[in-house]
């Protein structure tokens, strides 16, 4: 009788763990799913926009289009999906205290030798007696961005990068490091 208590008990305490768990991880694969369509989507605006008309041409598409496609993903799911940064060229992307932290530690993660590429974060959290649930997925540099986030942006392009945004910290990013990452929040 003991033994069906203690098990009962068992039991009663770790579904809903599971369960809690299982939810977590549900939205989490959701939010990859959505953040790979976002860079999916900018990544091929980007390459078009390089091609015909160069770096100068693509900065429009990182002005208007990123902003536009983060607007269209936050409206089909409900909600918020946007870009986020340490050093950010749009003050706009600014981080709030919460991806400040979590970029702080994919900092850490990276330099405990973790993979840019896969690095993300997920929780669970309450503001206000509310809860919503929060995703990031890091965002490695690559070659393509180098040209107007690296060390050697050509003169044209930052007076051009430096009209639009006078308060630009973006640059001086190396090949591998982390430039930023995508951040959700979605009402739980
Ligand atoms: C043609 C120039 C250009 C290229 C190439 C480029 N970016 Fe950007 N990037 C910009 C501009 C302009 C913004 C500001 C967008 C805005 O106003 O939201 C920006 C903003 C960002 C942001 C949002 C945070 C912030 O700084 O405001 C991230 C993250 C980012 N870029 C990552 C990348 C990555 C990763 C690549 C390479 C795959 C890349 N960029 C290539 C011009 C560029």
């Amino acid at each position: 009788m003991l033994r069906f208590f203690i098990i009962s008990l068992v039991c009663i305490l770790y579904i809903p763990l599971v369960s809690a768990n299982d939810a977590l991880s549900q939205r989490t694969q959701k939010s990859k799913m959505v953040v790979k369509q976002f860079m999916g989507q900018l990544k091929g605006e980007l390459q078009n926009a390089m091609k015909s008309g160069g770096p100068s041409n693509a900065i429009d598409v990182c002005n208007k289009t990123a902003p536009l496609i983060a607007k269209n993903l936050s409206d089909k799911y409900g909600w918020k999906v946007a870009r986020t940064s340490l050093k950010t060229r749009n003050a706009a992307n600014a981080p709030d205290v919460w991806e400040a932290k979590v970029l702080n530690m994919f900092e850490e993660r990276k330099s405990k030798g973790e993979d840019v590429k896969s690095m993300a974060y997920s929780e669970a959290i309450e503001v206000k007696g509310r809860k919503y649930f929060r995703f990031m997925k890091a965002i490695p540099t690559g070659e393509v961005c180098l040209k107007c986030h690296g060390n050697n942006v050509a003169p044209e392009l930052t007076a051009k990068i430096k009209e639009i945004y006078p308060d630009d910290q973006a640059t001086g990013f190396e090949l591998g490091d982390i430039r930023g990452a995508f951040t959700i929040i979605q009402p739980w």
